[in-house]
């Protein structure tokens, strides 16, 4: 909530102002019974970004009306509706697609515990997410929350140049995210690794294969556009990846794949003269299967995070007097 507020409006909030923004989450944080009826619309194999994407545009339907920015009151009340409800759509979206019922939100979790209580608790049976998985969860989303212009919040910026509202900015920015080199990457990370673990070809292999550069294939979670060193939140992630293991007693033969992976090309002048090191996408995946997330909603796990960001670029956009439309 802190880095949510420091983001949008620019200062943390001292303990009331946490208080009511954290009230505002939870109040917010049901969706309207009619956007219950898309998610019976969706195919069972519809991925969770193009629901998210589709959610979020819907949901200006119901928003809207009700959170009118006509004051900070009603921006305020809006930024909190999304971040709630982006988290509430991607739980939906998971329990739509395994046949569960949908599970409302609880008055006594925070913001990370109340994500795992309604993807995880069932009707007859709460969830308690343990101090580990909710912490972990936590940091992920604080780590994912911004990071300044990249491909998916200049997609925001320039939807929001043209004065389009908030719903259809960020909505714009969940499919940007999407894309395999961008957020996508968290899900190529684990499916790269699997293919490495199912004895498809050693660490070694894999590293010759993306060096021959006919094959396309590309080190997934490896390079930045702007880091040409090691991305701070991989050092973050992965002692966190580590941590969180340790703390669940389960150990990842993953993790194990994904550090001598690193090894390996942060010896090899391939990726050392390319300056390639690995990004926020290369451990984040081994901290979301230890918490029981499934692969094909880590990009969305990544959309949750950014919420709170790119609602902040939307409002530097749309509260300067001088903006012209990007072109
Ligand atoms: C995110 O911008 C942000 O801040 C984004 C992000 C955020 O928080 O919003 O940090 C989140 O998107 C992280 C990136 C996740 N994507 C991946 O992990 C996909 C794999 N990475 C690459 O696709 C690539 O590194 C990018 C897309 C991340 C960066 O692309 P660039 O900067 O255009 O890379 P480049 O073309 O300048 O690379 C230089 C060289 C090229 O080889 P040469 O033509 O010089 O011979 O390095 C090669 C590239 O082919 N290269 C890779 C590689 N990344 C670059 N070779 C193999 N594997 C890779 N991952």
């Amino acid at each position: 909530i802190e880095t949510a507020e420091l983001l949008i409006f620019g200062e943390l909030p001292d303990e009331e102002e946490r208080a009511e923004f954290r009230s505002l989450l939870t109040e917010n944080s049901a969706l309207h019974q009619d956007m219950g009826k898309h998610f019976d619309g969706f195919p069972t194999n519809a991925h969770p970004m193009s629901i998210l994407s589709a959610m979020i545009s819907a949901l200006q339907s119901h928003d809207l009306p009700e959170h009118q920015f006509t004051d900070a009151n009603g921006f305020r009340e809006a930024a909190a509706s999304l971040i709630a409800k982006t988290r509430t759509i991607a739980a939906a979206s998971y329990k739509s697609h395994v046949g569960q019922p949908i599970i409302y939100p609880r008055y006594d979790l925070n913001y990370a515990e109340n994500f795992l209580h309604m993807m995880f608790s069932v009707p007859y049976r709460d969830y308690e997410a343990t101090p580990e998985e909710a912490h972990a969860l936590n940091m992920f989303l604080v780590l994912h929350a911004d990071h300044e212009q990249n491909c998916s919040t200049s997609t925001v910026r320039m939807v929001a140049s043209s004065g389009a509202n908030l719903y259809a900015s960020v909505s714009a920015g969940v499919n940007a995210l999407w894309g395999p080199l961008h957020g996508g990457a968290n899900m190529q990370v684990i499916e790269m690794l699997e293919r490495i673990r199912q004895g498809a070809m050693t660490t070694r292999d894999y590293v010759a294969r993306v060096k021959d550069r006919k094959s396309g294939a590309k080190l997934m979670g490896f390079g930045h556009r702007v880091y040409r060193n090691f991305d701070p939140r991989a050092r973050i992630l992965k002692d966190a990846a580590d941590r969180l293991l340790d703390a669940m007693h389960i150990t990842d033969p993953l993790l194990d794949i994904a550090r001598e992976l690193e090894q390996v090309a942060l010896a090899d002048d391939y990726f050392v003269s390319r300056r390639l090191y690995p990004n926020v996408d290369f451990y984040s995946g081994i901290i979301l299967r230890a918490i029981g997330i499934p692969v094909d909603m880590f990009t969305v796990m990544f959309a949750i995070g950014r919420t709170p960001g790119w609602i902040a670029h939307w409002k530097e956009v749309t509260d300067n007097p001088r903006q012209r439309i990007y072109r």
